[in-house]
């Protein structure tokens, strides 16, 4: 008889936004009368329609499509130079960073390279991540059989390093001791889920500690549009050395619209060398041509129009729009007493609960009296615990109607 992954039964409970999505159907049937005041802050999916240079670019390559002599088949696994060329100019040249076109590894977007990253790594490479943290790069590592037993009574998983991101922190996390013998450390910046973000000297001294320790960082900047204050650093390739220790991950989900759309990136330079002088662009190129056969000529082509004056324009307005959504969040549970964080240069406001209330009552607190959904901080981590995200991708219209909500309870 055939048997399962064992790793994969090592899991508790179901992924956090699935579990958030089923509770939420559950209680729309329990209360029909309720689900259409439903206000939905949780998983941060965007709401306005794609930009219309962006939309113009798709309909062009759907054109193109329809025609024998334009007609493309398998896109490159890689990407098409066309996107990659302009993502190197744009995301990387245009900040100082070197990053070659021939690093950018094109993809359906951020979620699964980071969580497919793993695989190019030793099976007892041990991980490094910040609590709380994006639960795929935890999970992915869990069905990677990388990771020891789950401590349901503290939230932990042995074998990993846990790096606590806590109110005294200011939510960033400090560097693993001497002796922590991580090799893959995850960073999100700015980050989900706290909305903090980092400074250049900070993500240096991460460069500096990982090239000394002969680590590598999986860098998430899936929120790097975000970043208003321009002292902060959009890349961690604007830092000295990140060419020898870092990959970087990038989507087209949060900064254009495209989570349903679907494109992201991944750089891997080639200077990043494991110990054995082993090259991890050569490793991902590998498993990019065994396992994906490229994102789609239209959603590259829609990709490359982001890059466009027009695209650049637009997307920055719709960018500006989610910020005033964090501002009035940001400032409405402010000054209604609650202890919030985030928000500032990134699209997640983090509270404090009140009267130390856990994250999962707080959520059916929420949902219950007042049909306003966001995100347990638990579900993140134990170091969330008493803590829930919301997000400032809904509409304006959810925004102020969720404040005004949570104001009145
Ligand atoms: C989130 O809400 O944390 C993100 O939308 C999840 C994701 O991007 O996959």
């Amino acid at each position: 008889m055939f048997k399962a992954n064992e790793a994969y039964l090592k899991l508790p409970g179901n992924y956090l936004f699935s579990e958030i999505a089923s509770r939420v159907s559950e209680y729309c049937e329990r209360n029909p009368d309720k689900a259409g005041r439903i206000v939905r802050l949780g998983i941060g999916d965007v709401t306005q329609p794609l930009a219309p240079a962006v939309v113009e670019a798709l309909h062009a390559a759907v054109d193109e499509m329809a025609e024998a002599q334009s007609f493309r088949g398998y896109a490159p696994d890689l990407g098409y130079d066309f996107l990659r060329q302009a993502i190197a100019e744009h995301d990387f040249a245009a900040r100082g960073a070197l990053v070659y076109p021939d690093e950018v590894f094109v993809s359906d977007g951020a979620k699964s390279d980071s969580g497919n990253i793993q695989e190019i790594f030793s099976a007892d490479a041990r991980i490094a991540v910040c609590d709380p943290v994006y639960p795929v790069y935890v999970d992915s590592n869990v069905m990677a059989g990388r990771t020891g037993t789950y401590d349901a009574s503290t939230g932990l998983w042995s074998d990993v390093t846990y790096m606590p991101c806590t109110q005294q922190n200011g939510f960033t996390p400090e560097l693993p001791g001497p002796d922590a013998d991580v090799s893959l450390i995850y960073l999100c910046f700015p980050n989900n889920p706290t909305g903090a973000v980092i400074d250049k000297p900070h993500l240096q001294a991460w460069v500096d500690y990982a090239n000394e320790h002969g680590a590598v960082i999986v860098y998430d900047a899936a929120y790097e549009a975000y970043i208003a204050d321009p002292m902060l650093p959009h890349s961690i390739y604007e830092c000295n050395g990140a060419r020898t220790c870092a990959i970087e991950i990038r989507s087209f989900s949060k900064n254009a619209g495209f989570t349903g759309t679907r494109l992201g990136y991944t750089v891997v330079p080639r200077d990043l060398k494991d110990a054995n002088g082993v090259s991890m662009h050569g490793l991902w190129a590998r498993r990019h041509g065994t396992k994906f056969n490229g994102a789609p000529y239209i959603v590259q082509r829609a990709g490359e129009a982001v890059y466009s004056e027009r695209g650049r324009c637009e997307t920055q307005a719709q960018i500006s729009s989610y910020m005033e959504n964090a501002r009035i969040i940001l400032e409405g549970l402010r000054s209604a007493g609650y202890t919030v964080s985030g928000g500032e240069n990134a699209p997640y406001i983090w509270l404090k609960t009140p009267d130390g209330c856990s994250s999962w009552d707080f959520f059916d607190q929420l949902l219950e009296s007042v049909q306003v959904v966001g995100t347990p901080g638990s579900g993140f981590g134990p170091s969330g615990e008493g803590y829930f995200r919301l997000t400032a991708f809904g509409t304006r219209e959810s925004a102020q109607e969720a404040i005004r909500r949570i104001r009145a309870l």
